[in-house]
């Protein structure tokens, strides 16, 4: 892999406007490789932005479709909600119609997490579905839609972000947990489906990542001790860290690399994997 391994490549990537988060870095790093980039996001009200952008000019997908302007290589973006199926579609073909191909699917969104942190006995089925809608039905329409343009140009990559909660279920996280090891499947199903096409399908499985995400959850607890998110989200991390085999969590850019090498070419013969990234935490 080099800094132009890419080059030539149209690649999309969902959930991309999180100035932490691992969309973000995805593009970045297809960028340097020399892809030319699409990402899409959603419109998030003011009270729903994470921690680093709160009360900051940064403007989600614009603001990164600028940092990869400024690496040298085009930047298309897209606001779709990814909840709504009837959208997805129309996100694929607007970026196939403005590249004329897409060679590279990176399905990184997901739910904001929070509201289903709570006993299964306890979880709401509007929040259980909306779970599968982002997290799992997204990227199920993303792969069919995104899939049949590979298809017709004869191969493409696919990159599933998944989790470490796609291989082990977790207290208070049905949702999430069932809505990610979903995507698991999907992955393999997609990769053998797609194999006679030169498609690849693959998933990365992160553990804790410093992303800079939002969690409803971590917003509300850290309201009841009467400390700022960021302190309480700098707790989360410290005992994130403190239960890795390696003593931290990983960066954004980190997960980033692996999903560049399964787009790249010298991945050509990988297909229907689940790579984990989380320092030792888990070995299947
Ligand atoms: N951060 C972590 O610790 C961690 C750990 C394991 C896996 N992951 C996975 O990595 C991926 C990226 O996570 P992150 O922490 O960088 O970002 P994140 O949690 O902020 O979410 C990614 C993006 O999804 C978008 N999104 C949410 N609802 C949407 C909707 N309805 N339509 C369109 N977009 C929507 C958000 O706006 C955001 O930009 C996710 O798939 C997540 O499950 C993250």
């Amino acid at each position: 892999m080099n800094e132009r391994s890419l080059k030539g490549k149209i690649a999309l990537i969902t959930g991309a406007g999180g100035k932490q988060g691992i969309g973000r870095a995805t593009a970045l790093k297809f960028a340097e490789m020399g892809a030319d980039i699409a990402i899409t996001d959603f419109h998030r009200a003011p009270e729903d932005l994470p921690p680093p952008e709160a009360g900051t000019d940064w403007r989600g997908v614009e603001s990164v479709a600028e940092e990869v302007r400024a690496l040298g290589v085009q930047c298309h973006t897209v606001m779709c909600d990814l909840s709504q199926g009837t959208e997805i579609e129309r996100l694929i073909d607007d970026v196939a119609d403005h590249y004329g191909r897409i060679d590279i699917l990176v399905n990184n969104a997901r739910a904001i997490i929070g509201r289903d942190r709570v006993p299964v006995t306890e979880l709401d089925e509007a929040v259980w579905n909306h779970f599968f809608a982002i997290n799992s039905t997204a990227v199920f329409l993303c792969t069919k839609f995104a899939g049949r343009k590979m298809i017709a140009q004869g191969g493409g990559k696919i990159v599933n972000i998944a989790s470490l909660a796609s291989k082990r279920g977790a207290a208070l996280q049905a949702a999430y947990c069932a809505s990610k090891f979903a995507v698991v499947g999907l992955t393999q199903s997609a990769a053998v489906d797609l194999a006679k096409h030169g498609i690849t399908v693959n998933a990365v499985c992160p553990g804790g990542v410093d992303s800079g995400r939002l969690s409803y959850e971590e917003r509300d607890k850290a309201e009841e001790a009467g400390v700022s998110l960021d302190a309480y989200r700098a707790q989360v991390i410290e005992r994130m860290s403190q239960a890795s085999p390696m003593g931290r969590v990983a960066q954004s850019d980190e997960v980033a690399s692996l999903v560049a090498f399964l787009a790249s070419d010298e991945a050509n013969f990988i297909t229907g994997q689940s790579y984990n990234i989380n320092g030792g935490a888990v070995f299947h």
